[in-house]
């Protein structure tokens, strides 16, 4: 039997703004994540706590924490590249945190400044902190699709990082394109190769849709029995250490597609698309969603 429920994880307020140049107050941040929970998300990526002169947008983290109206049963998730990210998200109350890493060594570099081994090794405290203090542990491996410095990026590689997360205690694995340039059957090879080391009910698709494939990537993730997608309202976003990036496959677009498949996400569409012409507005950019732009144009 196919997948017939998806947990969808909003990325948005986290990945969808990290790279906006100019500074989102934070009241607009907290009114989006407010919006986001009354759509019905069960997990929201509400916050990065990263070095402010590495990621300024995300410098107000605690504040936007601690200013949303979080909803029971909603996870609120928080990323935390060392100890001193994940004694900020620890004080923010965060229910999850992101240890965040690569399968590119390139990357990794570029974009927490150590190699793959090192970053493993600052991981470990944080995963233990994670587990002791009851908070969930999630993974993400940015470029298991193709790397913006390296090119391609062999499976093993992302294999291999997976092996080295699951070692410490991670519960959910993001395999993640960061710059969108995975195809079907690479995607569906690549979530066959993880799942066959976790559980696929704890892998999550994270795909960026750069090259426009996002959808079909995420088809291709479904077949290979995978239930968990990121996606980002109104397509908003992109990543600050992956020059041309665009943003993550819009939430509007997933949702219309899961729903013309008749699979469940207990989540309110008309809610997503009104929040996404609000964030939309505000930054005075035109909806990246396909299905939030023909249904607001109706
Ligand atoms: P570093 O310079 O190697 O770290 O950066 P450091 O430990 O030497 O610290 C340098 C300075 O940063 C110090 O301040 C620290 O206190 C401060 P100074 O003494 O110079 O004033 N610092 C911090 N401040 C606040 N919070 C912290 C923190 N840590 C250190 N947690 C570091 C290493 C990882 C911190 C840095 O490289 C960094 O912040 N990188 C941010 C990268 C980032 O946020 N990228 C975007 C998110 S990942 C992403 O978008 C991909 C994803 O969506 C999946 C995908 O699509 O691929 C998840
Ligand atoms: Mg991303």
């Amino acid at each position: 039997m196919g997948v017939t429920k998806v947990k969808m994880v909003e990325v948005g307020p986290r990945d969808g703004l990290q790279n906006e140049k100019e500074f989102v107050p934070t009241d607009v941040k907290i009114e989006l994540i407010n919006r986001l929970t009354e759509a019905g998300f069960p997990n929201i990526e509400a916050a990065s706590f990263v070095s402010p002169k590495w990621v300024p947008q995300m410098a107000d983290g605690s504040e936007v924490m601690a200013g949303i109206t979080r909803k029971e049963g909603v996870i609120y998730s928080a990323l935390t590249p060392n100890m001193k990210g994940f004694e900020a998200a620890l004080a923010a109350k965060a229910d999850e945190v992101v240890i965040f890493g690569a399968a590119s060594e390139a990357f990794s570099q570029k974009n927490i400044n150590c190699s793959i081994a090192e970053s493993i090794d600052r991981f470990a405290p944080v995963a233990e902190a994670a587990l002791a203090n009851g908070i969930r542990l999630r993974a993400s491996i940015s470029t298991s699709f193709g790397c913006p410095y390296q090119g391609d990026v062999p499976v093993e590689s992302v294999v291999d990082v997976v092996k080295r997360m699951k070692a410490l205690g991670v519960q959910e694995f993001d395999i993640a394109d960061t710059i969108g340039v995975g195809t079907a059957n690479q995607v569906y090879e690549v979530m066959s190769r993880v799942t066959e080391i976790v559980d696929p009910a704890q892998v999550a698709g994270h795909f960026h849709d750069t090259y426009g494939q996002a959808l079909a990537n995420i088809l291709s993730s479904l077949r290979a029995g995978i239930s968990i997608f990121h996606s980002s309202v109104s397509g908003l976003g992109g990543c600050p250490y992956a020059k041309g990036a665009t943003g993550n496959v819009a939430t509007e677009d997933v949702l219309y597609m899961l729903q013309g498949m008749g699979i469940e996400t207990g989540i309110d569409l008309d809610k997503v698309i009104d929040a996404g012409d609000f964030i939309s507005t505000y930054l005075k950019r035109q909806n990246a969603s396909r299905v939030g732009r023909a249904i607001l144009n109706k």
